[in-house]
């Protein structure tokens, strides 16, 4: 298992590539999605963390209307995997939610996530630990409450880009 780099901006590191987002209502979230669209592509995998409830499933609905896929993302109860596939032609959106799946990875290697990256883009929630071994390239969103919010609707949320991918990838689009 590798160790999370814990998010400084005083010090990024070399390979961090990471902005950091106030999202104050869930349509605000759903718009992150959308932006955060644009910079996907087939191939790539995001992996979502966050308490329940923090806005996981949300961000994805945003993203699965950027990407222009056929179907409602929702939160899955018995399903697993759902793959809204593109009436346009773009890459397919794999929504996994790995909640129910156990540290053990022979579940999620009955995905064959692995075989679907290449054509798709993959987003995972609850996927910390669970699938770092298909790519060294993740983009990791965490999504936390702010502290001390009384609303309930504000959200901390952290967008990393990990390996070649998006090193130097243009993350400060997100902010807009
Ligand atoms: N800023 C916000 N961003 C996202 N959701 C918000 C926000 N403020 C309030 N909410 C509410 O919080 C809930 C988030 O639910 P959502 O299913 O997206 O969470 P989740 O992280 O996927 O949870 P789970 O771990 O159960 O899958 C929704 O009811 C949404 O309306
Ligand atoms: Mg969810």
């Amino acid at each position: 298992m590798e160790a999370a780099a814990p998010y400084n901006p005083a010090e990024p590191g070399p390979a961090a590539n990471s902005v950091e987002l106030t999202v104050t209502s869930p349509e605000q979230m759903r718009e992150l999605g959308r932006r955060l669209a644009k910079l996907l592509r087939a191939g790539d995998l995001v992996v979502l963390s966050g308490e329940l409830g923090a806005g996981k499933t949300t961000l994805t609905r945003g993203l699965g209307e950027g990407l222009g896929v056929r179907g409602a993302v929702t939160s899955p109860t018995f399903v697993i995997a759902r793959v809204h596939p593109s009436p346009a032609g773009g890459p397919p959106l794999v929504h996994v939610d790995a909640y129910r799946l156990g540290g053990g990875l022979d579940e999620m290697e009955d995905l064959d996530l692995d075989v679907s990256l290449p054509e798709s883009v993959i987003v995972v929630e609850w996927g910390e630990g669970k699938v770092e071994e298909l790519t060294e390239d993740r983009l990791r969103v965490g999504i936390h409450r702010a502290v001390g919010d009384t609303t309930d609707e504000v959200r901390q949320v952290t967008v990393t880009g990990l390996g070649a991918r998006w090193a130097g990838a243009g993350l400060s689009a997100l902010s807009a």
